[in-house]
């Protein structure tokens, strides 16, 4: 009796990729990430592993998030995450723009780095020029000991577990809950938000693991769209709002493992010069969960179509027969608030490059060209 088994595919505990194993442990992730990180009454958030004072995040005025690629998507929900909660100012950065243009950093500054190996060098120098100039460094990692974790003034780990496909997942994923925990502590400590409002968000954040599995419960309706764009050459993915951070996220995934070139676009913007590029049969994936931009957002969607756009919406559960009428295809989330919606929007968008790649038959888990984590310049 011979079984042909190698180590390699015993870690893929059955999946026939690292990627699709690890889309697929974003329940375990979420769950692992908020473990421990919220009161038992469910109605604040702890986290005793911040050195910072109360007094010292009160003091806050402003923020930079530092990062790179997929951990920098991550950073633009982190933006809305706080401003939204906290109503302080958020910049985001390209770590290695950050290093070289003197960024402003006043004693009220906190920079926040993401990374998901906490190696990148761009990130760790952004980190070391962001102290140098008196900031303090709150680091969002997912990796104990690494050099951004060692180096940063207070650190938030991400509980993802090891990330070994190329392309991020759950470690992207992990990194949202890890801005929704630190805002509503924030939030809390200095009073924006009411306990109603942070236990509202809380209680929703509990459900978001189980909302990812119905959504990976679907996961053939995105493997058919994925093999019919997989013949395209170009396609867009447009959201306004976080919707559009969400975008960004999806067209880096889709170029990184499938080589189908794709452009993000704030939905609004197209009609300054985009919309230019939209002929019979391009794809176009819009994003429709902000439900204050739902109409204007539905609006820009027809001015693809009137141009011959075949268009996948991804919407709220709820809005599926009048989005129909809209749209080729569409694709439904579970309810969530608006602030989360992320977590579960950005889903479909890793299924979607995931299965485009298997199409066109490329190295899922090693696309060409690229490192998984890139400690050089
Ligand atoms: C993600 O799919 C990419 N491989 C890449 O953009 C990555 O997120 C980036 O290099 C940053 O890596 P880090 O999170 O380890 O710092």
């Amino acid at each position: 009796f011979h079984v042909d088994w190698d180590l390699m595919t015993a870690e893929k505990a059955g999946f026939d990729h690292f990627m699709l194993k690890e889309i697929h442990e974003q329940p375990k992730a979420y769950r692992d990430t908020m473990l421990g990180r919220i009161s038992d009454d469910g109605r604040s958030v702890e986290l005793p592993e911040l050195k910072m004072t109360p007094e010292q995040l009160k003091a806050i005025n402003r923020v930079h998030i530092v990062a790179c690629g997929t951990a920098l998507h991550a950073g633009l929900v982190g933006k809305n995450v706080i401003e939204s909660l906290v109503r302080v100012p958020v910049e985001t950065d390209v770590a290695s723009e950050y290093r070289y243009r003197s960024p402003i950093i006043t004693p009220d500054t906190l920079v926040i780095v993401v990374s998901q190996s906490g190696e990148t060098a761009d990130t760790l120098a952004a980190l070391r020029e962001a102290q140098r100039c008196g900031a303090r460094v709150l680091a969002i990692t997912n990796v104990v000991g690494s050099s951004v974790a060692r180096e940063a003034d207070d650190v938030i780990i991400t509980l993802a577990g090891p990330e070994i496909a190329v392309a991020s997942t759950k470690a992207y994923s992990s990194q949202l809950i890890a801005f929704f925990l630190f805002g509503l502590y924030w939030a809390q400590t200095v009073g924006s938000q009411d306990e109603a409002a942070i236990a509202q968000v809380l209680a929703a954040m509990q459900a978001l693991p189980e909302q990812v599995e119905k959504i990976l419960g679907q996961s053939e309706t995105i493997k058919e769209v994925a093999e019919s764009i997989s013949h395209h050459s170009s396609l867009f993915f447009i959201g306004r709002g976080v919707d559009y951070a969400v975008a960004m996220e999806g067209s880096l995934k889709l170029k990184e493992i499938s080589y189908i070139h794709s452009e993000a676009y704030a939905a609004g913007e197209l009609k300054h010069g985009t919309l230019a590029l939209i002929e019979e049969g391009t794809p176009v994936i819009g994003l429709l969960t902000q439900e204050d931009l739902y109409e204007k957002m539905l609006s820009n969607i027809k001015e693809t179509k009137a141009r011959g756009a075949h268009v996948l919406g991804i919407v709220n559960e709820g809005h599926e027969q009048e989005v129909a009428k809209s749209v080729d295809r569409f694709f439904a989330i579970p309810r969530t608030l608006p602030l989360l919606t992320p977590a579960l929007s950005v889903i479909p968008l890793q299924l979607l490059s995931y299965y485009a790649s298997l199409a066109l038959g490329h190295d899922v888990d090693k696309p060409r060209n690229l490192a998984k984590s890139v400690t050089v310049e």
